[in-house]
């Protein structure tokens, strides 16, 4: 996620703008940039790459002086990481200046109604659109700074938080929110503006946290004028007095990344699924696809090359192709994939699934893959990573920059993206009918809420977790599309809490793994009533025979599996093809709890890296 931070006050804003993006670099992000302004002269440097970078490239410039400040750090969502792509970015005349975190969805037709209107546009990034939109209303309006932007933002769709300033103000800064964050710290006649409050927290603990659709104008030594976007109602600031540490905002007042990034989920999936699931149209828009869309459905195949947790979810995605769109899928590890000589034509099309964008196997799976000629889709999560610059095309996950070593919220958001582009595909090819694609459409938009409810039973999984954590074993059983649900479970645990644990589906049992099964095997199965339900409870009820420990992951309501279970966890009810999106969320916290309980680092296990870039 980007980071923004502002200043506008009586000190020198560039030592405060600088150290306030050094606050926020651990959001993840791949270029920075500030503005200054001393009511004369405004000065602008941005660039790829580091904060670091930027102080450089600033101080080489003297771009340091001026009492109203705007820094930013970029996580890139549209246009790739370069220096101009990177915030702050101008109006075209010069005057508006803006820095902007979140996703304008309907950039593409706001900026080509700017164009025929004379705008011309530098980078490619829906930022730059907005900031010309705000100028051709307050121009055609003929309004100030505040009005405008209320105005335009009436007519964006999409994330924001943003702060922009008029050259022709100087002593104001107008910011405003929708989904993404924003707090706005608030001193002795002076105020800061930034995503979290580790930027100004070491000057004053007083601070405004914004709520969706709202803006305000700040000026020093006035009070804080907040207004309700939609309807220009006055909102009165709640004002609390933070007691937060730097390192407790960094990690959004949880206690690990992992955690933050286990209860970003909701958010992250939403960000991924924003603007490409269509439900009330009825339609999924994602470029990457609509662009290649003969080679995906004249395909012989797909392969899916992963490792890990990505490749876990290429497990999921072919239950879900092969269901729901009948094309033939193969999922390889890339480490063996990359060195079996495998046969590849033209006529195969290769998915691969990379958090980072830079496992090394993965990558040079893809470089094979292209020699021989197979078209390459990426699902990425790091835009501009080696990885998505490699392939043909590709679709971006917005789970934001994970910093917890376990990935989490990069499992989820890559079956949300696979599940668009199956649901899609199948669409296409005629594989169900229009009702049954909507229904489905429907299903994945409530997800969302659906595992927000899914995150309720943290604390009942913390009380299993005081139970299991002293265990040395323990099995993860699924079936059919929670399959690969149980793999991720196992390596989730095993990862953080360096308990042995082995995923198998759950009719393996007889084939040599019920061996193991005795009162000290804690044996986690995901039994969700859909697909094989009836056979999961028999694989159930051999192993009570054999007293192992159940703990059970149930659709809310079971009544079978809770008559036999030692432990229940309830999610909420979805189709089979979405229930990974959910049935995955208690195994995160389970392997989360145990491995605290354990006293293991859970973000930064041990002999682990977060992304494998060698071999
Ligand atoms: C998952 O929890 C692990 N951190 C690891 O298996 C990871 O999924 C794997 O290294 C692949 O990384 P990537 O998605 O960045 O390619």
């Amino acid at each position: 996620m980007c980071g923004i931070v502002g200043y506008i006050g009586q000190r020198d804003a560039y030592p405060i703008i600088v150290k306030g993006l050094q606050r926020l670099e651990y959001r993840g992000y791949d270029s920075a940039g500030l503005v200054l302004y001393d009511g004369n002269d405004i000065c602008l440097t941005k660039t790829k790459g580091k904060v670091e970078d930027l102080k450089n490239k600033a101080e080489a410039a003297s771009c340091n002086t001026g009492q109203l400040g705007l820094g930013h750090t970029r996580w890139a969502t549209h246009g790739i990481p370069n220096d101009i792509n990177s915030h702050p970015h101008y109006s075209n005349s010069g005057d508006l200046v803006i820095i902007h975190n979140g996703i304008i969805e309907n950039y593409e037709s706001i900026k080509k109604a700017l164009i025929k209107r004379g705008y011309t546009f530098e980078s490619d990034t829906d930022t730059e659109v907005l900031v010309n939109l705000i100028e051709e209303v307050k121009n055609t309006e003929e309004v100030k700074l505040g009005q405008a932007v209320q105005i335009a933002l009436n007519q964006v769709v999409g994330a924001y938080a943003i702060a922009v300033f008029d050259r022709n103000k100087p002593n104001e800064i107008v910011v405003a929110k929708l989904g993404s964050p924003l707090a706005i710290g608030i001193g002795d006649n002076e105020y800061f503006v930034a995503s979290d409050a580790s930027p100004f927290i070491e000057f004053t603990n007083n601070a405004v946290y914004l709520e969706d659709e709202e803006m305000a104008i700040i000026r020093p030594g006035k009070e804080i004028k907040l207004r309700k976007i939609k309807d220009d109602a006055i909102a009165y600031p709640n004002i609390q007095e933070l007691q937060l540490n730097i390192e407790e905002i960094e990690k959004g007042g949880y206690d690990h990344f992992m955690l933050k990034e286990i209860y970003e989920q909701p958010r992250a999936i939403l960000d991924t699924y924003r603007g490409r699931l269509l439900a009330d149209q009825g339609l999924i828009r994602m470029a990457g696809i609509d662009q290649n869309l003969e080679k995906f459905l004249n395909a012989n195949r797909i392969i899916i090359v992963a490792c890990g947790t990505s490749w876990h979810a290429g497990l999921v995605a072919e239950y879900i192709f092969e269901d729901l769109a009948r094309i033939p899928v193969e999922v390889e590890y890339a480490s063996e994939f990359r060195y079996r000589n495998p046969v590849i034509t033209e006529n195969d099309v290769l998915i691969a699934i990379s958090q980072s964008g830079e496992t090394a196997d993965t990558l040079a799976a893809i470089k094979m893959a292209k020699e021989k000629g197979a078209f390459v889709f990426g699902v990425c999560n790091v835009v501009g990573s080696s990885i998505a610059r490699e392939t043909h095309a590709g679709a971006y996950t917005h789970a934001g920059p994970e910093i917890g070593v376990a990935s989490t919220k990069a499992f989820t958001t890559q079956i949300t993206i696979l599940t668009l582009i199956a649901l899609k595909l199948a669409k296409e090819k005629g594989a169900f009918s229009d009702s049954k694609f909507h229904e489905y459409l429907t299903e994945l938009e409530a997800i969302p809420e659906k595992v927000e409810t899914a995150l309720q039973s943290n604390v009942l999984i913390e009380q299993i977790a005081e139970v299991y954590k002293n265990s040395s074993n323990c099995l993860y059983l699924g079936r059919g599309y929670n399959f690969p649900v149980a793999l991720e479970g196992a390596l989730k645990l095993k990862e953080i809490s360096y308990i042995h644990a082995e995923g198998y589906p759950a009719a393996e049992m007889k084939h040599g793994p019920i061996a193991l099964i005795d009162d000290q095997m804690p044996v986690v199965v995901i039994a969700t009533k859909k697909g094989h339900y009836e056979k999961v409870v028999s694989n159930i009820q051999e192993i009570k025979s054999r007293h192992g420990k159940i703990i059970a992951v149930v659709f809310e309501g079971d009544e079978m599996v809770s008559e036999l279970a030692d432990h229940i966890i309830e999610v909420p009810e979805t189709s089979e093809p979405l229930s990974p999106l959910l049935t995955t969320i208690p195994l995160q916290l389970l392997s989360y709890h145990i491995a605290l309980m354990r006293g293991c680092n859970v973000d930064q296990p041990r002999n682990l890296a977060k992304s494998v870039t060698v071999e």
